[in-house]
């Protein structure tokens, strides 16, 4: 069975994946998905690229520089129509970033030397900014793998609108706001494996899975 490193620490996308290879007939006995708890590291790993492949790759890199060893990352955003796709690539640290940056899509020094903010400031922002705006957005993941010293790139995305307000507990970031289309439930409604059946990084895993399928 081969190891493969999933360059996150975050608890909910490393749920979210290995219960998508756990559920798989072929591949669960083939590849094991560990975090790296495992390589017992537990430092930040740098993600200042301005694009989802490019953080992709700089974590992935990180780690399989760091540890030889095959892993991929994962890198998402929520792009929003009326926000010209922002946050996109600072999701993660979107009430950080500048009083302008919806109008510049631009980060400052001093915004991507913060802690990142909490899920629930970065949707009050999203909330604030939204109001009276169309409400059309979108999830999209990238996935990085680096295998045997080759490196490989697989998308996923959803199309969905945010909420007025949050509903449900379930799942991370901005979930509670995110309904994608088709469903009367937001993210934060969704079990693990209805999320996964038709989020962003189910998607990109499916995408991932195929190719190791064929491998
Ligand atoms: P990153 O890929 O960890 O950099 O995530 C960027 C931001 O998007 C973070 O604030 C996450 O909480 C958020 N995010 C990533 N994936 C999801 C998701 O599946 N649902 C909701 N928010 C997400």
């Amino acid at each position: 069975m081969k190891t493969l490193y999933l360059a996150t620490h975050n608890r909910h996308k490393k749920e979210e994946i290995q219960n998508i290879f756990g559920q798989h007939p072929i591949l669960n006995q083939a590849f094991r998905i560990e975090g790296l708890d495992a390589l017992d590291f537990h430092e930040e790993i740098p993600e200042t690229a301005d694009s989802l492949e490019g953080n992709a790759l700089q974590k992935a890199q990180y780690i399989h520089q760091k540890f030889n060893v095959d892993c991929f990352a994962d890198d998402t955003g929520l792009e929003v129509s009326a926000l010209d796709n922002r946050p996109g690539v600072f999701s993660a640290r979107y009430a950080n970033m500048p009083d302008n940056f919806e109008e510049t899509g631009l980060a400052s020094p001093e915004s991507l030397q913060m802690p990142d903010p909490t899920f629930d400031q970065n949707i009050d922002r999203l909330l604030f900014k939204l109001q009276n705006k169309p409400r059309q957005a979108r999830f999209r993941s990238v996935i990085c793998l680096i295998l045997n010293e080759e490196t490989y790139y697989f998308e996923g995305s959803v199309n969905g609108i945010i909420l007025n307000e949050r509903h449900g507990n379930q799942g991370f970031g901005y979930d509670p706001v995110f309904q994608p289309n088709g469903f009367e439930k937001s993210f934060a409604e969704l079990n693990v494996e209805e999320k996964n059946a038709i989020s962003h990084r189910g998607k990109a895993i499916q995408a991932l899975i195929s190719f190791l399928e064929k491998r």
